[in-house]
């Protein structure tokens, strides 16, 4: 790893509020520099705002503003949107800064003395939607790509930068730097515009059509085409070229965007840095694009998601830990409330909530609440426990792998292997039968210090992308250091025993799908639409012959079947079959049982039984189930589901 890290976002258009797209890339790069810092470089995090051009012009007139009051007010809500993601760059950059304009203008002055920018009569397609001309083969069906309407022809006389002066260059440079662009796909993409002959870029409007940019250095009646602009920031915000930071930063350069900006990234970029002489950036990492469900997020078709909205439905770390772990780097992803419903209840508030409460519980009855201590662990290296001891360390080199990769999504699902590794041992282990036999407390202190230890080392891995859970967590297990969060402490060991450890409210409650209601959309038009789809995919599977009534594996594990304790029942009034059970699994929950003519209240207090705990909650005649309770059906009539010995209630059947 290199001494330094210097992470980007693309400067976003002050022509749309923030919504999760930006979202996305914003918590990539702030996860990246939290990453790089808990290896012990010295980083820097840019983002900002992208504030010259057409779009902002009309933007602004569409409020009744004037283009500087209009980006002063939407560059604001960027600016005041990131700490509500608990996103920390270290420079917010505007291209209406002073200091970016006189970096702007002095480079196109210094490729001018080059000879690297010409005045030439043009004509050719222009797309107002995008500020830029098009070629014919460009175009779909005549017209842009993007907004489907037709370009137009303009004549007239404008600065080209000669960029295809430095096609074969790039070529070489990307087929010798197989890591300068990355996932693979889009390094093809680039590999592949390349073949045709590159046109030079435009990169300059008159002001009669355009006054809302930088003046050109050369020539007074011309401003500069908004990419050329936008681009330096990322030098800009170095103080190129004379600045510390310029020299401390450039060369770890690594650029976060969505294939939607690759072209001027992946071509642009590194010929206008070329033509000044500028050594390339190092890297730039291209991720997909989220879509609502199965369309683009737009503005204009009303599907766009706030990242306040998204932080008040689940709360800043769960948000940052679904935008990481929904989509895989580089591709697509589906946005929807219900799927990060699911994210949050099952791998936080079940595998990582409950491990950390359960263990708690149990440090707390068996150990006195302090860290025990792991000096006699079992004899029989078969033990559960080693299982996990074993997987802690091997698992750390691949974690830091992925996160290197920017492949964050399967950082955390290797983590959560694990963290799930640890919820068998407990159930293996069965702690609650050991603390029965005292010849078994070396064993069970052992075991206990295992679990702690391995959720150590947990919140150090979730910490990039789950900064303020990690030190719940922490604190929780009594970690004190200052380093606490540095990946060097992620070593087997740390944790001191007699260390006071601390009960803490459940880091994730458990959410309700309700909270839906934020999409503007009513219940009851999520039910229609839900049946609607549901007929949909019966119908795929009809026509695709796969009607065979199974189920894959995965689907098996969406079903978060747990052992539970019924510690209250009793009978619902004027409701002959329902009965309401209080089950331990671990924590307290409400169900309502169709069973009151099977069994007597009194028969089922103290029973095991199996429960679905990933139930949407209903009511049943006015009392709230959250669970089913599964019972088999015969002749004789029901009987209850359990386990052959007593176990821990909250473990986990699979
Ligand atoms: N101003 C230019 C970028 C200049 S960088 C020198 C721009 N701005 S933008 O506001 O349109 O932002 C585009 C970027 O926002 C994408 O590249 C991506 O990082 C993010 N996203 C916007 N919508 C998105 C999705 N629906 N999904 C994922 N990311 C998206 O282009």
């Amino acid at each position: 790893m290199d001494k330094k890290f210097y992470i980007t976002t693309p400067i976003y258009y002050v022509n749309a509020e923030p919504h999760l797209g930006h979202a996305y890339s914003t918590v990539v790069a702030d996860v990246q520099n939290r990453f790089h810092r808990m290896c012990g470089q010295e980083t820097r995090f840019q983002t900002g705002t992208d504030e010259h051009g057409d779009k902002i012009v009309q933007a602004a007139q569409n409020r009744g503003m004037s283009p500087a009051e209009y980006t002063d007010l939407i560059s604001g809500m960027f600016r005041n949107t990131w700490p509500i993601l608990n996103v920390q760059p270290d420079n917010f950059i505007r291209t209406t800064d002073k200091h970016h304009i006189a970096t702007v203008q002095r480079i196109l002055q210094d490729v001018y003395d080059k000879g690297d920018i010409e005045f030439r009569e043009y004509e050719g397609l222009y797309c107002f939607g995008c500020e830029r001309f098009y070629i014919e083969r460009e175009l779909v069906d005549g017209k842009c790509p993007d907004h489907g309407t037709e370009p137009e022809k303009i004549r007239e006389k404008n600065y080209f930068f000669l960029m295809s002066r430095y096609q074969d260059w790039l070529i070489d440079y990307i087929k010798n730097n197989p890591d300068f662009i990355t996932p693979e796909r889009y390094r093809n993409e680039v590999l592949s515009f390349l073949k045709e002959p590159l046109e030079d870029l435009c990169i300059s409007r008159p002001k009669s059509r355009l006054t809302w940019g930088v003046t050109l250095p050369f020539d007074e009646n011309f401003v500069t085409y908004v990419w050329f602009d936008a681009l330096i920031n990322y030098l800009s915000g170095l103080d190129y070229p004379d600045g510390e930071n310029y020299r401390k930063f450039w060369p770890f350069a690594e650029h976060v965007i969505a294939k939607d900006i690759l072209k001027p990234h992946g071509i642009y970029w590194p010929t206008m840095l070329r033509a000044m002489g500028v050594e390339p950036f190092k890297k730039l990492h291209v991720h997909g694009y989220w879509q609502m469900k199965d369309q683009k997020m737009s503005k204009s078709l009303g599907n766009v998601r706030k990242p306040q909205d998204l932080v008040n439905a689940f709360g800043t770390d769960a948000t940052r830990y679904c935008l990481m772990r929904e989509m895989a780097f580089g591709l697509d992803a589906g946005f929807s409330d219900e799927s990060f419903v699911t994210r949050i209840n099952a791998d936080l508030a079940n595998d990582l909530g409950n491990l950390l409460s359960r263990t708690l519980t149990m440090v707390k009855k068996y150990a006195g609440g302090a860290v025990p201590a792991r000096d006699n662990p079992p004899e029989d290296s078969s033990a559960p426990a080693y299982e996990l001891e074993r997987s802690v360390p091997e698992m750390i080199p691949l974690w830091k792998q992925h996160m290197e990769a920017f492949e964050v999504h399967r950082a955390l699902e290797e983590v959560w292997r694990v963290i799930n590794v640890a919820n068998r041992v407990i159930d293996k282990a069965a702690p609650w039968q050991m603390a029965k036999e005292p010849e078994k407390k070396g064993e069970l202190d052992h075991l206990l210090y295992t679990l702690l230890e391995a959720q150590r080392i947990f919140s150090i891995l979730i910490a990039p992308v789950m900064p303020e859970t990690a030190k719940k967590i922490q604190d929780a297990l009594g970690v004190a250091s200052e380093s606490r969060l540095m990946l060097e402490s992620a070593k087997w060991g740390g944790l001191v025993a007699g260390t006071e450890t601390k009960r803490i409210p459940s880091l994730f409650p458990r959410l309700d799908i309700k909270k839906d209601s934020e999409t503007g959309q009513t219940q009851k038009k999520q039910k229609k639409a839900k049946k609607e789809k549901g007929k949909k995919m019966a119908d795929t599977k009809e026509a695709k012959g796969a009607g065979d009534g199974l189920i894959t594996f995965d689907d098996f594990m969406k079903v978060d079947l747990r052992l539970a304790e019924i510690v209250e029942a009793e009978p619902v009034p004027k409701a002959d079959r329902l009965l309401r059970l209080v089950v331990k699994c671990p924590e307290e929950r409400q169900i309502v049982a169709g069973i009151a003519e099977h069994f007597k209240p009194e028969e089922l207090i103290g029973k095991q039984v199996i429960v679905v705990a990933n139930l949407k909650p209903v009511k049943l005649r006015g009392v709230e189930s959250n669970g089913m309770l599964l019972v088999a059906k015969d002749k004789d009539g029901l009987h209850l589901t359990t386990v052959a010995t007593p176990g821990e209630p909250g473990s986990k059947i699979s």
